[in-house]
């Protein structure tokens, strides 16, 4: 009986044991939760603070500074690109044939008073019978002056040269 007693005794103190270990660890999780409820609710509310920020008005012209800084930014790349273009270049290998002295009824580059009239149509005009050709009344223009291997924007950029040149 006396081994039966301890085994007793073993057990009852081993139950507690464990009852306490139980516990101890429910309070342990349970701290656990507290804790990070707490720092998720922290970082939430850090979110919460940026978003309230963000829309804000009073930082809303940062937004708009960025936004203008892009279209700058592709207005340059796009300037870029037709500066790139060499205007006079294209003029000299494809126009200035006809256009340097006026041959076949060309207006001629440097005549204002040829020009003006021609200048007066807006420049859209101007591209659009540089790409696509024009019968006009003083001769024909072929389309991108015979030299179709000249981009749209060759074009143009010889167009621009000409127009500068004759103001
Ligand atoms: C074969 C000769 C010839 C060549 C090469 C030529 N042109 Fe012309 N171009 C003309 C003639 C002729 C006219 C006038 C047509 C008319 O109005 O009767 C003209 C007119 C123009 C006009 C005025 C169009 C308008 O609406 O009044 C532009 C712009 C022009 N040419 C650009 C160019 C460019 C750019 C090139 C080179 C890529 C070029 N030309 C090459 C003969 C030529």
């Amino acid at each position: 009986m006396a081994s039966s007693m301890s085994d007793q005794k073993f057990i009852k103190s081993f139950s507690i044991f464990l009852v306490l270990g139980v516990v101890l660890t429910l309070f342990l999780i349970f701290l656990g939760n507290l804790n990070a409820g707490t720092i998720t609710d922290q970082v939430r509310d850090g979110r919460n603070a940026m978003a309230e920020a963000g829309n804000n008005n009073s930082l809303q012209p940062v937004g708009q500074i960025s936004v203008a800084g892009d279209e700058m930014a592709q207005a340059e790349t796009v300037q870029l690109a037709a500066v790139a273009i060499d205007g006079a270049g294209v003029y000299q290998n494809a126009c200035m044939a006809c256009h340097a002295a006026g041959i076949a009824g060309a207006p001629r580059v440097g005549d204002a008073t040829v020009w003006a009239e021609r200048i007066a149509q807006g420049n859209e005009t101007l591209y659009t019978n540089a790409i696509q050709g024009l019968q006009g009344q003083a001769g024909v223009m072929p389309a991108k002056g015979g030299n179709m291997s000249l981009s749209d924007d060759e074009v143009k950029a010889a167009v621009d040269h000409m127009v500068a040149q004759s103001q």
